[in-house]
């Protein structure tokens, strides 16, 4: 049975040029069983006509919040306590303004501001629109909401023919996306009684006692998945680079400086783990001397000789007994195919890829994920292939470690 079935979701749309993707959505939610409310804001209905609504989702749509008829039949708080979810796609820059801000001056703000059910937002706008500073603020500032969850917007070519961040999520994302909050909360503590070690944040190569090698790895990642881990029951141990961020309560945490100490560090706990997730961006080399005082600027050039450090990874996955292994590999291009390399060389179970770049990546608090399964590179049908691949949307950290984790339980650790 579908988790959305006889789900309460509210259907906001909004006044954008992809709101005839939301029928898209609408008609992938009715297929699941789920009841469907749709509330249009005024500029949305010069876009697509509200029949179209009414006639899949079978209720007739709710455009104003003065409507004698519908407040005495579902009023606006009734509404609003009704929802189990509302998803507003598109979102306009507009409303998201408003909601950001607590305006209240429509029937579909009015729903967010009453309602406590969990809100997911999935922007659709002009490129621009979407890099203006005032949207990123409001966006920013949502998403630290713990019942706001951002969904996309994506990259691609818009309809204005601009090329940049602002399509929406296409319905098919947005549907696993609502399924995979809904599971989070039904599959709370599912990690219980197992032992996750989690490394962190950069690794340090002292050249001198005042200069280092370093990366712009800023922990985040992992500290939110070291989080989500702990909130799903396990037993959390992170190890962990030097890093500004506060360790959540009840993690135990090994502080280390370089590459070799990191991998002191797992080897020392790794027998007794069960599932190893590596986020730490772990310098690859060394330099062979640490020089005992600070290097004089006397010669024009100058060169550091370096030796390879230890590769954790590939260590953990030579064990005999190995964990669960979970690696990230961070890309400026080429995703997928350095993913999967990675993937097979150091015999993980799960490769999350994501791609460094502007608001993705390293020291913000946003990102977006590529899902590879080990069983992916053995399949080459398209369809078996979708299983052993998942695109986690443009999101916060802290949205996608809690989806991370949910993907990790459900099929390496109860193995769905
Ligand atoms: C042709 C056209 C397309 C538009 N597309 C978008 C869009 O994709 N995203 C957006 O944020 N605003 C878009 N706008 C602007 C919104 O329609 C406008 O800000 C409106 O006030 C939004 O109202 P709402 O948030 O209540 O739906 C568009 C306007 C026009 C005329």
């Amino acid at each position: 049975m579908s988790i959305m079935k006889n789900k309460k979701i509210i259907l906001g749309v909004c006044g954008g040029i992809a709101a005839y993707k939301s029928v898209g959505l609408l008609r992938l939610l009715m297929k699941q069983d789920a009841q469907v409310q749709v509330v249009m804001t005024q500029a949305s209905t010069e876009f697509i006509n509200p029949l179209t609504f009414q006639a899949l989702s079978g209720r007739a749509v709710r455009t104003t919040l003065f409507d004698p008829d519908a407040e005495a039949a579902m009023g606006h708080i009734e509404l609003a306590r009704w929802a189990d979810m509302i998803i507003i796609a598109p979102a306009t820059a507009n409303t998201i303004a408003k909601i950001t801000h607590g305006f209240a001056d429509n029937l579909l703000t009015t729903l967010c501001l009453a309602s406590q059910a969990r809100l997911l937002i999935a922007p659709a706008m002009n490129e621009k629109m979407w890099r203006n500073e005032a949207v990123q603020n409001n966006i920013n500032s949502l998403s630290t909401r713990d019942n706001v969850f951002i969904c996309g917007p994506e990259e691609g070519e818009q309809a204005c023919g601009d090329i940049g961040a602002g399509r929406m999520t296409e319905p098919d994302d947005l549907l696993t996306y609502c399924m995979m909050q809904l599971s989070c909360e039904k599959n709370s503590a599912s990690l219980s009684g197992q032992k996750v070690l989690i490394t962190a944040g950069p690794t340090i190569e002292d050249i001198d006692p005042v200069r280092y090698l370093s990366n712009r790895s800023s922990g985040k990642m992992g500290y939110a998945i070291a989080q989500a881990a702990q909130e799903q029951g396990a037993d959390v141990l992170l190890v962990s680079g030097v890093v500004a961020l506060k360790v959540p309560k009840g993690i135990k945490v090994i502080t280390v400086r370089s590459a070799k100490q990191m991998y002191d560090a797992v080897f020392q706990h790794i027998a007794d783990i069960d599932i190893f997730i590596a986020t730490a961006a772990v310098a690859d080399y060394r330099p062979i001397d640490i020089i005992a005082s600070k290097i004089k600027k006397t010669a024009d050039k100058m060169t550091i000789e370096c030796v390879k450090n230890p590769d954790i990874l590939a260590a953990v996955g030579a064990l005999e007994d190995k964990p669960i292994m979970i690696g990230f590999a961070a890309e400026t291009h080429d995703i997928k195919k350095y993913a999967l390399d990675k993937l097979d060389r150091k015999n993980l179970d799960m490769i999350v890829a994501n791609e460094v770049g502007e608001q993705k990546g390293f020291e913000v608090d946003t990102n977006e994920l590529h899902l590879f399964w080990r069983a992916f590179t053995h399949h080459h049908v398209n369809e078996e292939q979708k299983k052993y691949y998942k695109k986690l949307a443009y999101a916060s950290k802290t949205q996608l470690a809690q989806q991370l984790i949910n993907e990790i339980t459900r099929t390496l650790v109860n193995d769905e």
